[in-house]
């Protein structure tokens, strides 16, 4: 009777001894995740909030990455914490969609590789600090519909088609490695980057995050919008 209980108490103190480390941890990190970005991510990235409306196309042209003025709604926290220390690329033309390291040739688009550079890396301490501060970036809750998706189940073929034949969303996205188009960020792996709530958003209205979006907008209602986050789903659990 004694060991069991002995146990229980045992575990409760290092549990509790734990939390208090975590705590005490994260609120001194918090402030380095900002600082972190702003010395070495905030040439690249915007990280605090432009003047959305007035973005000139000038601007858009001159960022070197996408905006991470957002990334709260946007991403994953597990995903945004080990993307950062072991990054890959997203946009098969490298994220920087005016650049030149598009080719376009009678086989279609091709990319430069020489023009593409790999992605700065943090370790793991400065990757949870920058993600803890990201995700506390959310300036637009009016855009986001909390829970509104509940996953549901789509015969693949007919799912594949919509994507790619009659939503037309693989001439810039990728469905699978190595299939699809270049300057738009793949979307096999948008289930495990992105929020569902940020990517329903984003296809709803991708002018209401992005005021130059190249994204065209399909004007589709949710049913739709849903079916294809449903695909997305399918095609995530290919990733190894
Ligand atoms: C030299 C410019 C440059 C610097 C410096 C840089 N990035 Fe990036 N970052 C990029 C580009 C370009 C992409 C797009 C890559 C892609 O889509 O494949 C990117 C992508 C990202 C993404 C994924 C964006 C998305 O939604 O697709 C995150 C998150 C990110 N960077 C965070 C950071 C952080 C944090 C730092 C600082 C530690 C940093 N970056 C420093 C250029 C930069
Ligand atoms: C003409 C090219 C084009 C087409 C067609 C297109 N997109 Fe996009 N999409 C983009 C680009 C480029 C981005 C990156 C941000 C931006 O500029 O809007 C994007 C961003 C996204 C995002 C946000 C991803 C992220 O990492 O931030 C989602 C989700 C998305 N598109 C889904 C779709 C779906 C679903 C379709 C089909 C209905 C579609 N797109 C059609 C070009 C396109």
């Amino acid at each position: 009777m004694h060991y069991p209980r002995y146990n229980t108490l045992k575990r409760t103190v290092t549990f509790s001894l734990f939390l208090f480390f975590a705590v005490s941890l994260s609120a001194a990190e918090s402030a380095d995740g900002k600082q972190l970005l702003m010395d070495s991510c905030s040439n690249c990235h915007q990280i605090d909030m432009p003047n959305k409306a007035s973005l000139t196309l000038q601007e858009k042209i001159n960022r070197k990455g996408p905006p991470l003025y957002f990334a709260g709604h946007k991403y994953q926290q597990a995903w945004l914490e080990n993307w950062l220390q072991h990054p890959r690329r997203i946009t098969p033309s490298g994220g920087n969609y005016w650049a030149n390291a598009v080719v376009v040739t009678d086989e279609g688009d091709e990319i430069d590789e020489n023009k593409l550079t790999a992605h700065i890396a943090v370790n793991q301490q400065q990757a949870i600090a920058i993600t803890q501060y990201l995700l506390t970036l959310k300036p637009f809750p009016d855009l986001i519909r909390e829970g509104e998706y509940t996953p549901g189940k789509v015969p693949r073929m007919l799912a594949a088609k919509d994507f790619r034949k009659f939503k037309g969303c693989v001439a810039c996205h990728r469905d699978e490695e190595g299939f699809g188009g270049v300057t738009g960020p793949e979307l096999y792996t948008a289930m495990k980057r992105l929020t569902p709530e940020y990517i329903a958003s984003y296809i709803r209205n991708p002018t209401a995050w992005e005021p130059r979006s190249l994204m065209p907008n399909s004007h589709l209602n949710d049913a739709p919008i849903y079916k294809l986050m449903n695909y997305l789903n399918i095609i995530v659990e290919d990733l190894p």
